[in-house]
């Protein structure tokens, strides 16, 4: 393996000491930061996110109300709790775990959360104001790859940088990231023509694409700077992100495990935002 492995757990946990800190202060000033969580259904993959969310707080004396709604609740009730959340003066910061019940609108929901405690900053609001340069409550998996890029110092400025998924809480905002770090940015999706040829030309790839061990050595860039958004759950009950671990890492100059790359980071940046929240 040539591959350097860029640590997400260890990045996080450097970033928690830093965030407990912050948390003595915030609560020698009388405040104590409060992440508010709806989760609808028990997709048992939301159930982990939101226990390691919840463990996270707990690591950190961050306060954690979890709202448990059961999977045929109508879209009235999560919007009715999300305004309850809103309106709770002991949570500065709050996220409706994705994906909601296929019968929901995703983003008429989304669009009732308060912008000043999207610990998310999926809000209309806080997209906008990423999209403007603007300051804002950054999405947390995006702000944990440039953080892990900055931690590893790979070279951003005037990298050709290729972001394949267009979500709204990875693809789209980690694009803007990178282009404020003045990468050339490509955004790839399921209509891509020609998607190996883009991606082989990535000096930084941003693999966010959902389908385990799609992206393979032999379609990497050597050197490149690999980021696995995957969290694919095998029928062995594995996990496996969306490049092939073993292949990529003969070939790419820095990459990031799965599980204990992308993922810790996530959680980390949701702590920094819940306690940026509380600071304001
Ligand atoms: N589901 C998977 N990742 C995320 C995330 O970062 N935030 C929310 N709210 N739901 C998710």
């Amino acid at each position: 393996m040539s591959a350097v492995i860029m640590d997400g757990k260890a990045l996080a946990a450097k970033v928690y000491e830093g965030l407990k800190i912050q948390v003595e202060t915030l609560a020698g000033k009388g405040v104590t930061p409060g992440l508010g969580v709806i989760l609808v259904g028990n997709d048992p993959a939301s159930e982990v996110y939101v226990r390691n969310k919840v463990r996270a707080c707990e690591r950190l004396g961050i306060a954690s109300k979890v709202v448990r709604l059961s999977g045929d609740v109508c879209e009235s009730e999560v919007i009715k709790n999300i305004e309850a959340l809103n309106g709770d003066e002991g949570i500065c910061s709050m996220l409706v775990q994705l994906p909601l019940p296929r019968s929901m609108d995703e983003d008429r929901v989304l669009s009732h959360i308060a912008f000043d405690k999207d610990a998310d900053g999926i809000t209309v609001q806080n997209a906008g104001a990423l999209l403007n340069g603007i300051k804002g409550a950054l999405p947390c998996t995006p702000r944990g790859i440039i953080e892990l890029l900055k931690e590893y110092s790979v070279p951003m400025s005037g990298a050709h940088a290729v972001v394949v998924g267009r979500s709204n809480i990875v693809g789209k905002p980690v694009s803007m990231l990178l282009q404020r770090e003045n990468c050339t940015v490509t955004m790839c999706h399921s209509k891509t023509r020609n998607l190996n040829d883009v991606i082989r030309s990535a000096d930084i790839l941003v693999a966010a694409i959902g389908k385990p061990g799609f992206i393979t050595g032999d379609m990497i860039k050597p050197n490149a700077a690999v980021i696995d958004v995957g969290i694919n759950r095998l029928e062995s009950g594995k996990l496996m992100g969306d490049v092939d671990f073993y292949s990529a890492s003969q070939v790419a100059g820095f990459i990031t495990p799965v599980p204990g790359g992308v993922g810790p980071m996530t959680i980390a940046m949701l702590m920094k935002n819940t306690v940026e929240a509380a600071s304001q």
